[in-house]
């Protein structure tokens, strides 16, 4: 298969770990026979400054108009400190989703065994969840009308849905739900806020379609305390935007770091791929941030082209990564590894014929060809 994938590294760790995934990708062109071309854009702190603008006209185009983007992160303190910035970072983010429509951002949950305790939560508690959020990207308060009043003390932000809004990721969680478990948690605020109830009384409607489903109807402050005392019950969390932003970081907190999530953004057109983690400033240039998160999503890309076998290949070295315990420090203390480390450890993994080659003994820095 022959895709244009558009890059877009931008601030902190984002460029260290995005590279990552670009090796990856190349591992698996060079094992599949597939054609992977990257072209890099600039987004984000990078990219204000350079041009003034967090979304650049010439990174949009490109987006626009190649088969997927391979987003790192996004943020700087500089913006996050000073509320009166008027050009911020996110802008760029979320101009992008916009214009690329895409409206449905998915987050799989499901921790990776030799992790279990790794997680602050009870390894009981966490083994065997496997559950995906299906968050709604393209509207609610992130898009809402903004205000502050002149003197500064006053602020709105409106939270709008429609019934069309509703309609198509309601459709796509319902499917993923056949594919899997069944079951849909629609999770909402309807005792409260009247967009909750538009979103219940529409998902109600939808499920009429799929009586193969199970649709339960659970309210967000419950749910963000079912999901870390019970994550093994959720298949499929269907929810608006800012309540899934909210829920899958704290989802994060089952998988035992925020360096192993990963997320698809799909519109009709488009779709985007990118860790759900932020820039962490602190550790950039560093070559300690955890790339596993940038990996899982290129995997998702290649999930998203139906190449299933080769995103398969992709799980299964992130998995012998983690068994050999070539991660990050935030997955062990101790670890020697760093962030390239792990990377050149998984496109080895991908392009190695010979399983046996990665005994536990060979893993060591200096030791082993894969380093
Ligand atoms: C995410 C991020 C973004 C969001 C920020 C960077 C705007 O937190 O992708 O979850 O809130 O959507
Ligand atoms: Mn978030």
């Amino acid at each position: 298969m022959n895709l244009k994938i558009a890059v877009l590294p931008g601030d902190g760790i984002g460029p260290e770990v995005i590279l990552q995934a670009k090796k990856t990708l190349y591992a698996i062109s060079v094992a599949y026979n597939h054609e992977f071309i990257f072209e890099d854009a600039l987004i984000g702190a990078t990219a204000i400054d350079k041009t003034r603008n967090p979304l650049p006209e010439q990174t949009l185009n490109l987006c626009l108009n190649t088969d997927a983007v391979l987003f790192g992160a996004i943020g700087n303190p500089k913006y996050d400190n000073n509320p009166d910035a008027k050009i911020r970072p996110e802008q760029g983010l979320l101009k992008l989703r916009k214009e690329l429509g895409l409206y449905a951002n998915i987050r799989p949950v499901k921790p990776y065994k030799n992790l279990l305790d790794v997680s602050p939560i009870k390894k009981e508690v966490i083994e065997g969840t496997d559950f995906v959020i299906y968050r709604e990207l393209s509207s609610g308060s992130y898009y809402g009308v903004k205000e502050l009043n002149e003197e500064g003390t006053k602020a709105s932000d409106i939270c709008e849905y429609s019934e069309e809004e509703i309609f198509r990721i309601t459709h796509l969680a319902f499917k993923a739900a056949q594919t899997r478990r069944k079951k849909v948690t629609l999770v909402d605020k309807a005792n409260v806020l009247e967009t909750s109830r538009l979103w219940r009384k529409t998902v109600k409607k939808i499920a009429l379609n799929y009586p193969d489903i199970t649709l339960e109807c659970l309210y967000i402050d419950n749910v963000a305390m079912q999901i870390i005392t019970d994550p093994k019950q959720f298949d499929v969390i269907l929810t608006e935007n800012l309540f899934g932003d909210i829920l899958s970081d704290e989802a994060c907190a089952i998988m035992g770091s925020i360096g192993l999530m990963a997320s698809a953004s799909i519109g009709n057109n488009n779709a985007l791929f990118e860790p759900i983690h932020g820039s962490y400033p602190k550790a950039k240039g560093k070559d300690i941030a955890n790339p596993i998160a940038s990996i899982v999503s290129a995997a998702m890309l290649l999930e998203h082209f139906g190449l299933e076998k080769e995103a398969k290949k992709v799980y299964e070295a992130i998995e012998k990564a983690i068994e050999y315990k070539v991660v990050t420090i935030d997955l062990n203390s101790g670890s020697r590894f760093g962030t390239n480390d792990v990377g050149d450890f998984i496109s080895n993994v991908i392009l190695s014929k010979d399983d046996l080659y990665f005994k536990n003994d060979n893993v060591q820095i200096g030791q082993s060809t894969i380093v």
